[in-house]
């Protein structure tokens, strides 16, 4: 093989390389891609939907968006909170869950229907 053949060759490996470091990446976005992204409403003082229900071992987004306040967002059994910034959209990721039901709940005092403002995951086999 003369300089030219081992130049194209290597050429060729370093090509399948790129190829296939692109393949790899292309098959992790649209896993994550998978997870589908629930649209969350926040107000005084309910969520809507309160209840969400999942798939077990199905991860999701929650894309939650307050129209009026700073309110909270708990799964106090998921160790997962945020607050939720009128004009912002939070996106929470919640992982593969186990079948049952989580409750969630707003953990900011927004006034006088504060402690009903709460909802639940619910995870079905
Ligand atoms: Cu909303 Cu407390």
């Amino acid at each position: 093989m003369d300089r030219r053949q081992a130049l194209r060759r290597g050429g060729a490996i370093a090509l399948l390389g790129i190829l296939s470091a692109f393949a790899s990446t292309a098959r992790r976005s649209v896993a994550s891609g998978n997870a589908p992204v629930i649209e969350v409403l926040a107000q005084r003082f309910r969520f809507t939907p309160s209840e969400i229900a999942l798939r077990s071992g199905q991860p999701a987004v929650l894309a939650i968006t307050s129209l009026d306040f700073v309110h909270g967002f708990k799964v106090p059994e998921l160790g997962i909170r945020a607050d939720l910034i009128p004009g912002t959209v939070t996106r929470v990721t919640i992982k593969a869950l186990a079948p049952g039901r989580y409750d969630f709940l707003c953990d900011n005092f927004c006034g006088g229907g504060h402690e009903e403002m709460n909802g639940t995951i619910v995870v079905s086999d």
